[in-house]
């Protein structure tokens, strides 16, 4: 691979839709804590509409970066910016350490080339208005676990946490 220890992070819908209105479109208290496990002590690579969605503020405990043209807000927010997501890996991609592509749509379809595992919320439900998605993956990523959960309270619906690894570094 170009660059180490690249992973996607997504939750995403029976249709592959991740976003509505620049927001995400479901509640899921579950997948919260998940995405908060999942990223914690890490670098989270994200594109400015993601940025925006969440209020222009750097996630605790991970190193923000945000991929935009529009350089003045490292300046602004106190988080790294670069032009190109290959910009941003070269200087954050490592060997040792795990780097967590976060959205949205637009760096999903950029970053998929590069990422050896998908941990993919799969939300059992359609949104309807949707207008951002995950781009298709089927055909690089092979299904490694699988964790079902069912709606409750603090989740609307039900859910599944997956995990997919590059078909290449299963026939290792
Ligand atoms: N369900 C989920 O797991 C999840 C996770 C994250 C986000 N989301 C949702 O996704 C939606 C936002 O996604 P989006 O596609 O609209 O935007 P996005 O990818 O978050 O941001 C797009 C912007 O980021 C920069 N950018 C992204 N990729 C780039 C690349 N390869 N090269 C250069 N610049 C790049 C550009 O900024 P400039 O225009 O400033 O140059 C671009 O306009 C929201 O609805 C959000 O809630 C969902």
């Amino acid at each position: 691979m170009r660059y180490p220890g690249i992973s996607v992070i997504a939750a995403i819908d029976r249709h592959s839709a991740i976003g509505r209105n620049n927001q995400i479109p479901w509640r899921l208290s579950a997948d919260m804590k998940y995405f908060k496990n999942a990223t914690m002590g890490k670098t989270i690579v994200m594109g400015r509409n993601t940025f925006a969605s969440l209020g222009y503020r750097q996630l605790p405990g991970r190193h923000t970066v945000v991929v935009s043209s529009d350089v003045k807000l490292g300046e602004m927010y106190g988080v790294d910016v670069y032009e190109s997501l290959e910009n941003a890996l070269d200087a954050n991609a490592s060997k040792n350490c795990e780097t967590m592509i976060i959205g949205g749509g637009m760096l999903y379809r950029a970053a998929l080339e590069y990422a050896e595992k998908l941990y993919i919320t799969y939300v059992d439900t359609v949104v309807a208005d949707a207008d951002c998605f995950f781009p298709s993956f089927d055909e690089s990523f092979v299904l490694v676990s699988e964790e079902k959960h069912h709606s409750d309270e603090k989740n609307e619906f039900d859910y599944s946490f997956r995990i997919y690894e590059r078909k290449s570094n299963q026939m290792q």
